[in-house]
């Protein structure tokens, strides 16, 4: 066989048994990568191979059909997990001197007591309780006449457990404002648990963001909020889904409510119509 042929062949059965093993996640956990960025599901496959010091993916499809934790391990290494409390601050900082401020400003006007929130992807509830933290020192001294509502919704399970748990090593916390680590973490010996009094203004969910069967977490029953943070979770998606993502989003969202993207991701051209820029560097916009 010609050497071009011979690789294009290669090739081709590479495809094939990523494809078999994306097909056989679907079909015991349900969750179906079809629409991710090929090239990022291939690399974390690869990645999880290479973890398990495997060298081959034909070996790595006979080991994880036939270790049925493996596909758990799979999806956690495909998900990325990855966050920490206020990542990237500078969002933070604007979301706590400006938007947060609006939002009051407006709901006060409206005669609403509620702020409804919403972080799509929480991962292991950082974000969550990071804009938990800020509304606790947003409403210092008026925190009776408001009634902050933050729901956190992820795909992964191991990821939500983690979230409720609320523990969290150091290396999490190198953002915090100095302060911040004594009055909203409690120190154990094995890291920081969040506080109770934050712990319960976030209401953790399972929600795929790609599914046609939701419009917003299901705690939130109607959705209308007035913050949306969706960030880096985009990123992995190709166009189509990001757009429907985004098209959910939007619906979720009630008049004059934000949205904050992470700092790599950005509006597909119908959604640019729609919601009006806030800040393009750190992709917050308003509808
Ligand atoms: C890199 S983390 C981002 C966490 C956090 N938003 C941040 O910016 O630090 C991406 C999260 O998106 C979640 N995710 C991936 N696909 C999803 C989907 N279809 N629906 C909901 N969450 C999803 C992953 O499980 C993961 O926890």
């Amino acid at each position: 066989m010609e050497k071009s042929n011979f690789l294009a062949e290669n090739n081709h059965k590479m495809d094939a048994i990523y494809h078999h093993i994306l097909e056989n996640l679907y079909k015991t956990r349900g969750i179906d990568f079809s629409g991710y960025r090929n090239s990022f599901v291939i690399k974390q496959i690869e990645k999880r191979i290479a973890d398990l010091g495997m060298n081959d993916p034909n070996t790595y499809r006979f080991f994880l059909e036939n270790t049925i934790s493996e596909y758990d391990h799979l999806i956690d290494t495909i998900l990325i997990n990855v966050s920490c409390f206020f990542r990237d601050p500078i969002v933070f900082e604007i979301i706590s001197q400006d938007i947060l401020q609006n939002i009051l400003e407006r709901n006060s006007y409206l005669g609403s007591k509620e702020i409804r929130i919403w972080s799509a992807g929480c991962a292991n509830g950082e974000e969550a309780y990071s804009l938990a933290i800020l509304i606790a020192e947003v409403l210092k001294n008026e925190d009776n006449k408001w009634e902050p509502y933050i729901f956190a919704t992820d795909i992964s399970n191991d990821a939500l457990q983690k979230a409720e748990m609320g523990m969290y090593s150091r290396d999490k916390l190198e953002h915090i404002k100095l302060g911040f680590l004594d009055k909203y973490f409690d120190s154990t010996a094995t890291g920081f648990k969040i506080s109770q009094k934050i712990k319960e203004m976030v209401i953790f969910s399972n929600d795929n963001l790609v599914s046609y069967e939701t419009f917003a977490p299901k705690d939130s029953i109607f959705g209308e909020f007035d913050l949306i943070l969706c960030r880096n979770v985009m990123i992995y998606f190709s166009l189509v889904l990001q757009e429907r993502i985004l098209t959910k989003l939007y619906k979720a969202i009630k008049h004059k409510g934000y949205l904050v993207l992470g700092n790599c991701e950005s509006l597909s051209s119908s959604m640019k119509n729609q919601l009006m820029s806030v800040n393009s560097k750190h992709r917050i916009y308003q509808k």
